[in-house]
């Protein structure tokens, strides 16, 4: 069956999950490892994400959009192009958390953006068993409600693959042909008005980029609170640890 999760309440065991928040939090991990970090350790929450870091380790994230004190770095993809070390510790307010929640229920967890959809499609193509997969495509959403963005880009998805689907998908399925492109989609919910009145309104048609990024971030280990993600090529490499080398290691 594919299914959307609307929300992250509806988030349900499945064989595969594929999460979405491409405003930002997926954009900026896809992102990241097409530049070159090694691995992103998603992180639930800003004071996990603090106990992860070590030299080589870049701490990036966003508190109603902006940069956390003490961060290296923010929430923008386009900050994420040049790596400024060897592992990016990313923590944000609803894809970061969504990802670490799917990551304790499915057997496989991607990360999905506009960045990235055609090779998000194949590699679900390429793990999903049998005609009938049991894939759920999340939406990270914002604080608990529906974000229009991600419920589109879950559209685009779905649409893409085959087998049953939930009306949860249907929706979503309708949302992204409601759209004339994803700039339009990625600009009309209430995201792209905090970003706005942030004075971070590049990110949005840089987060609307479609398929330019040949990247699957997948979660290769989760513990604690934190998701371990790096590029599918790389997902069959053995993982060190989340915590390696740092005080106030997770168990
Ligand atoms: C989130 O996780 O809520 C977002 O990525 C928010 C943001 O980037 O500002």
């Amino acid at each position: 069956m594919i299914d959307v999760a609307l929300n992250p309440a509806d988030v349900r065991a499945a064989e595969i999950a594929v999460v979405i928040d491409v405003l930002r939090a997926t954009s900026t991990v896809t992102q990241a490892l097409a530049g070159g970090y090694r691995r992103v350790l998603c992180a639930e929450s800003i004071e996990l994400a603090e106990t992860l870091r070590t030299p080589g380790r870049v701490l990036a994230g966003e508190r109603s959009c902006v940069k956390p004190e003490g961060f290296d770095q923010g929430n923008s993809p386009s900050e994420a192009i040049r790596p400024a070390g060897s592992e990016l510790v990313l923590a944000t307010t609803n894809g970061t958390p969504a990802v670490a929640a799917a990551a304790a229920l499915a057997g496989t967890v991607l990360l999905a953006c506009m960045l990235n959809l055609d090779a998000i499609v194949a590699a679900i193509f390429e793990r999903a068993a049998g005609a009938d997969p049991d894939v759920q495509v999340v939406c990270s959403g914002t604080n608990g409600a529906v974000a229009l963005e991600d419920v589109y880009v879950a559209g685009r998805i779905s649409e893409r693959l085959t087998g049953a689907r939930t009306d949860a998908a249907l929706a979503a399925e309708a949302v992204a042909r409601a759209f004339r492109d994803p700039l339009a989609a990625l600009s009309a919910g209430a995201d792209a008005r905090a970003l706005e009145a942030a004075g971070l309104s590049d990110d949005i048609p840089f987060c609307a980029q479609e398929s330019l990024l040949d990247v699957v971030p997948t979660v290769v280990m989760a513990q604690a609170g934190v998701a371990v993600v790096t590029r599918s090529d790389d997902a069959a490499s053995p993982a060190s640890g989340v915590a390696e080398g740092c005080a106030g290691t997770p168990d």
